[in-house]
């Protein structure tokens, strides 16, 4: 099993988590999985961007993002150097720290 830490997050995990996931599942599905309300607006097809996280820790030990990803990356708010799509990327055997953006493009969009 792989330790993903969860850093704080006001309204997804205030206290933060730590998760103990199988190597080789989807880090959205793991983290639904674990009770964590990650937003996944389009069910891991590549064809949103809410379900963006930023990988503190463990970034390199990922698979490259396809240009899929990288295209919907774009739009995300609050991209950053180590910003992945959480359904396209699978945990691996080096541990992660992820932070949540503090919003998604929805949220985003009704705090304009
Ligand atoms: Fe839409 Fe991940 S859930 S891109």
């Amino acid at each position: 099993m792989t330790r993903v830490i969860l850093l704080p997050h006001p309204e997804t995990c205030p206290e933060g988590l730590a998760l103990e996931i199988k190597p080789g599942k989807v880090l959205c599905d793991a983290l639904l999985a674990g009770g964590v309300e990650i937003e996944h607006a389009c069910d891991g097809v590549s064809a949103c961007s809410t379900c963006h996280v930023i990988v503190r820790e463990g970034f390199a030990s990922l698979s490259p993002a396809e240009d899929e990803e990288e295209d919907q990356l774009d739009k995300a708010w609050g991209l950053t150097p180590v910003s992945r799509l959480s359904c396209q990327i699978r945990v691996g055997t080096t541990p992660l720290t992820i932070e949540l953006p503090r919003y998604s493009l929805n949220h985003a969009r009704e705090h304009e």
